[in-house]
């Protein structure tokens, strides 16, 4: 099999910081993956010490599957504002040798207890703060699971060599960053509620840690520790999750033990498309954010974007017209697939996008205003986290996991040092009430016992000729789906290196509110001309926080998004 070289790695962002080595070297290959024998791969991530743990995992023979796994458990010590072990998501891996490639849904669940109204209070209106912030907005986590079941079908290191630099980092601790020390200040008060939490992220005087403070926690090192030495039974059905049922109980949560010795996570079947005569493989529901993807691309492939020109006001204005007739879709056809019927095919098809395409006037916005307004997306931070990985013999991970919001509910299961998600607060708890991030639903993703609730989380991975092109995804809720596209359409269309790619300036809309939201670095001339055409724009805060590899002329480059200073490209 042919190695790939890396001869040009493009490091966007420059915080590196050694990690020590993995206690144990790689054991016998097993399952589709064999472990890199040559010596190019790639890791990129939101944060530095995960990705260096990553590479390390390659360059100890390690396959992708390895250093992702090694990674998803590290991401929960070193970003834990959405690196997680009580969160969810989900991970694409492709095998090189049988060009393969699976979904892993590790999303999660609604537990048993849940009820289509848990959420609506007074008067039947949606209690915001239920839904996002108290016990009962916490769903059955999927990461450790996920993981397991990656490194089972797909791993050839043993979880405990994996985990140990996790336990590590979380043991000794680790400095705290400018960013990190920003979005602690920015969710003080949601993680100042819970004393399992406080005493973690905050110092002994209530003030949330600063940059150059230490961040120990001990907590999470002996859970980490023990799902090292017992496998995931020890969250599932052991140690931890008494205590997650214990930090239930006494907060008025659902989570009952037998909802996490239930828990499954599930190897799905890609959702597939074409652009241009590339491959685009992403994530099926229950995210959204793979059908949309490919619907958004199908719409715009009937369109010269090339010769628009990347961030023309007239491919601009293309893309955020096919956008709102996806979002628009997304809020009636999408939901759990193993509760709802989702016509995948149908939404995937190039005859649908052909259609939808007549419905778009080249010269004018068409309003959105078929449904009511809802509020205006809110506009948190990265609150979800992509990493990408590729190996020397051509296998890919595209991992993105979550916790719903930033630190999710804000809550810390007392004595697991572990953060819950607030993902039960991704279903619709009323339709015609946005959620979070301002999307509307309707009863395909209404809450229901055992339901995943859906998603916008897009990791994808693009073949050439069956060959890797690119991989990539991004955190940022509603827009991820968009900046996944962007992305797409600046390395297809506009032809960009994955530097410019991921740096140009990013536009979003999503049908509801009508608003056409743009980065700061789209023209002010450009704005006046989408204006002219009846968009309504809004300059909003950087979006997306993409990690993604490239492969050109049989070279690996890899970009972690600068929007997000934390990140890191790690060749070798
Ligand atoms: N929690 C954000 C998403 O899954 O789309």
């Amino acid at each position: 099999m042919a190695f790939v070289r890396v001869r040009h790695v493009l490091h966007l962002s420059v915080l590196l910081l050694a990690v020590p080595a993995l206690a144990d070297g790689p054991v016998r290959p097993h399952g589709l993956l064999h472990p890199a024998a040559g010596k190019a791969g790639m890791v990129v991530a939101q944060e530095a010490q995960a990705a260096r743990i990553g590479v390390d995992v390659l360059q100890r023979g390690g396959n992708a599957v390895d250093a992702a796994v090694a990674m998803g458990f590290a991401l929960a010590v070193t970003l834990p504002r959405a690196g997680n072990l009580g969160g969810g998501g989900f991970m694409m891996v492709h095998a090189a040798e049988t060009g393969r490639t699976a979904a892993i849904d590790y999303r999660e669940t609604a537990p048993r207890g849940a009820t289509q109204d848990m959420f609506l209070g007074a008067g039947g209106k949606v209690d915001k703060e239920r839904e996002r912030y108290s016990h009962k907005a916490v769903a059955v986590p999927g990461t450790v699971a996920g993981l397991a079941l990656a490194l089972r079908q797909y791993g050839s290191m043993p979880l405990k060599a994996l985990i140990a630099p996790a336990v590590r980092l979380a043991e000794d601790g680790f400095v705290v960053s400018q960013d990190m020390a920003k979005a602690l200040a920015r969710h003080e008060e949601r993680l100042a509620r819970w004393p399992a939490s406080a005493k973690i992220f905050l110092r002994p005087d209530g003030q949330p840690l600063r940059a150059g403070d230490r961040l120990v926690q001990a907590d999470l090192a002996a859970s980490l520790r023990l799902i090292g030495e017992q496998g995931p039974d020890a969250f599932y059905r052991g140690a931890i999750a008494e205590r997650i049922v214990a930090e239930m109980k006494s907060g008025g949560g659902l989570i009952a033990a037998g909802d996490l010795a239930g828990y499954r996570a599930i190897v799905r079947q890609p959702v597939t498309g074409t652009y241009r005569g590339y491959e685009i493989r992403s994530m099926p529901p229950p995210s959204s954010g793979g059908i949309h993807v490919i619907q958004i691309l199908n719409i715009l492939e009937g369109y010269d974007l090339a010769a628009l020109g990347p961030n023309s006001a007239a491919s601009i204005h293309l893309l955020a017209e096919a956008a709102k007739r996806a979002y628009a879709d997304r809020s009636r056809h999408l939901g759990d697939p193993d509760f709802w019927k989702v016509p995948s095919a149908g939404l995937t098809s190039k005859n649908y996008a052909a259609a939808l395409r007549k419905s778009i006037d080249l010269a004018r916005a068409t309003p959105s205003d078929e449904i009511a307004p809802g509020e205006p997306a809110r506009f948190e931070g990265p609150n979800t986290t992509h990493f990408t990985v590729a190996d020397a013999e051509g296998n890919v991970v595209a991992n993105t996991y979550t916790l719903n919001l930033s630190y999710g509910s804000g809550i810390v299961a007392a004595g697991t040092g572990i953060l819950l998600n607030n993902e039960m607060a991704d279903f619709v708890a009323k339709p015609g009430v946005p959620n979070a991030f301002g999307l509307l639903g309707d009863d395909a993703n209404a809450v229901a016992a055992g339901k995943r609730p859906l998603s916008s989380m897009s990791p994808t991975i693009v073949l050439k000729d069956g060959k890797l092109f690119l991989a990539t995804g991004s955190p940022g809720g509603s827009r991820i789906i968009t900046t996944v596209v962007q992305i797409l359409l600046n390395a297809i269309d506009h032809r960009m290196n994955i530097a410019d790619a991921t740096a140009a300036p990013r536009v979003h809309h999503q049908w509801q509110p009508d608003t056409l939201r743009v980065e700061q670095g789209i023209s002010p001339d450009t704005r006046r001309l989408l204006e002219a055409m009846g968009h309504r724009v809004e300059i909003g805060p950087p979006m997306g926080a993409t990690q993604s590899i490239m492969q050109s002329g049989g070279r690996l480059f890899g970009a972690s998004d600068p929007r997000s200073p934390d990140g890191r490209a790690i060749g070798y």
